[in-house]
Formats: structure tokens, sequence, C-alpha cells
């Protein structure tokens, strides 16, 4: 497998979402009935990835607890024959997928929680996955990247057009096209306002990148918000490398802002197999 590990940022601290986030992390928050961070993971392991590297902070356990084998709450489905749900549980940790968890000490920013795992990585292109952006996509979205990766063996940057008047949530990119859903990257400006973005293409929270990056993250000062940016590096390894920005397939949900988190829920609960048909008859009976 080319890519067989990804980094899954969930050391920050969630802001927006509080008092939710106070004392468990943003991506514990359910859509419908999995985690945010679940979904991102099985996103990774449906592009064929199988080690998945998780950097934490404080008060992220809830994470660790998650992907880790439930003794207690196995023991008791296994007792009262609860068989379906068992197999749920024990789903969430495929015997052939392997977690590591490294610790950012400080919420420093995005580039350098990517820093923190630079030593798991080991020298091999890797994924990241930032978990707020729930994305669905058929093919899922990383392995539409994995595939593209394949044909190019250069980083590349999952994008979307963004309204001009959004400019400062994203880092934006310009280039050149290659066809109609790659882009060769010339240029990558994080929060850009309007009037200074390069383009309407915002980045979303799926990346493929090539090692040399860290050496690029670690040489940058402090970029916007005071915060060791990601896209800094990546503007970094432009000098040296090619990277492209892919256009996907699919649908993200911004599940960090709380009109996303709303509406993803709003769209899977629709799409459940359990509760999908009552829910649209429920919601039809709702006013505002
Ligand atoms: P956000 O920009 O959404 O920040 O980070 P945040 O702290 O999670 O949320 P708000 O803005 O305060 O509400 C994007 C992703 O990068 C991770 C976050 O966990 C999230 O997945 N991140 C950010 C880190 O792991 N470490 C950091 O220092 C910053």
């Amino acid at each position: 497998m080319l890519i067989n590990k990804a980094i899954f940022p969930v050391a920050g601290l969630g802001t927006r979402f509080l008092p939710a986030t106070k004392a468990q992390p943003k991506e514990m928050l359910p859509v419908v009935d999995k985690p945010l961070i679940q979904y991102a993971v099985e996103e990774a392991y449906a592009a064929g990835i199988r080690e998945m590297i998780f950097v934490t902070g404080r008060h992220k356990r809830p994470i660790e607890d998650h992907f880790d084998m439930a003794y207690e709450l196995e023991h008791e489905l296994e007792a009262a024959g609860k068989h379906e749900l068992l197999e749920l549980v024990q789903s969430i940790k495929p015997d052939d997928m392997e977690c590591v968890f490294v610790r950012q000490p400080k919420s420093l920013g995005l580039g350098h929680a990517v820093l923190c795992g630079e030593r798991l990585v080991r020298g091999e292109p890797f994924a990241v996955l930032l978990a707020d952006d729930l994305m669905v996509g058929e093919p899922p979205v990383l392995k539409q990247m994995v595939d593209q990766f394949k044909d190019w063996r250069a980083s590349i940057l999952a994008v979307q057009e963004v309204p001009a008047d959004q400019t400062k949530r994203y880092g934006i990119v310009a280039g050149t096209p290659v066809n109609a859903s790659l882009m060769e990257v010339s240029r990558i400006v994080e929060k850009p306002a309007p009037e200074a973005a390069p383009s309407r293409l915002g980045v979303a929270g799926r990346y493929i990148l090539t090692p040399g990056i860290f050496d690029e993250i670690r040489n940058q000062p402090r970029g916007v918000g005071g915060e060791i940016q990601l896209t800094d590096g990546i503007a970094g390894i432009l000098r040296r490398e090619k990277v492209f920005a892919y256009t996907y397939t699919g649908k993200r949900y911004d599940c960090g802002s709380k009109e996303g988190f709303l509406q993803a829920n709003v769209e899977l609960a629709l799409t459940h197999p359990q509760v999908g048909k009552w829910f649209c008859e429920y919601i039809k009976t709702v006013t505002c």
C-alpha cells in the first residue's frame, strides 16, 4: 500500500463548541449515533490505511478509550446475548488496524500538531484528516485522493470552491489546471481576505503529504493567529516539490461550526438505515 499512515490532529480546544467541549473532545461529538472521529477513521480505513496516528491533548482520553477494547461492555453484551451490539462495538477497531497516540503538549496550531506525528510517520508519505470536516462521498474522499497519489506521487490537497465572503476561513490555493478536477498549485495563502484571495478554491480537511513537509513546518515562523500553520509548511514544499489541489466528489460538513454540525445531523439522519424514514416524516411536521 502506498499510503499506510494517517495523522488525526485532535488536540484543538474546540472553543466554538463550548460548553460542550469543556471536558470532552470536539471529535467525540456524535453525528446521529457515531462520533466525528469515527467517521474520519472509517474514511481512512476505506482508503486502505491501517495505521492511525492520533495527535491528542488534554481531555482527549475518550478518543483513546473509543478505539480501545471495552472489556466490561463487551463481556456484558456477550453475556446478555446482544450479538449485534457486540459486533458493532468490536467493529470500531478492526483487528488489522493499529492506533497510536502522541501528545501535542500545547495547542500551537495545526502545523505543529502534524509535526508531533513526525517520528511515527517514519519518512513515508501520509494522510492528514481533520475529523471536524465530515466528508460524505462515494468513493470516500480520501480514497479518491489516494488514487490521485498513485498517479502523481506528490502531495495532494482536497479543495472545494468556497463563497467569496468565506475565504477568510480557509487556506486558499491558486495554480495551473491539469484536468477538470486537478490543479498544480503555485500558491497557497492561509485565511486571506476576499480581496487578497488568489482564487476561491479552499482547502478542506483532507491532505496527502510527503515527509518533506516536516522540515518545512519546523522552519516556519508563527503564522496567522500566532499559530504554526500547516498552510505555511505546504507553501514551503511548493518551492521544492509538486503539490496538487484535487476537487473531490462529495459533500463536506464543517462540523467545527454549529451550522455545519446541525446540517450534518439532519442530512445523515435522513439517510440513516434505522431512523431515516421516521426522521423524514418527523421533520415535515416541524415549522419555524
Ligand atoms: P480548528 O481550527 O478547528 O481549532 O482546528 P479547534 O481548536 O479544534 O476549534 P475552535 O476553532 O477553537 O472551535 C482544526 C483541527 O486541527 C486540530 C483540531 O483538533 C482540529 O481537528 N488542532 C488545531 C490541533 O490538533 N492542534 C492545534 O494546536 C490546533
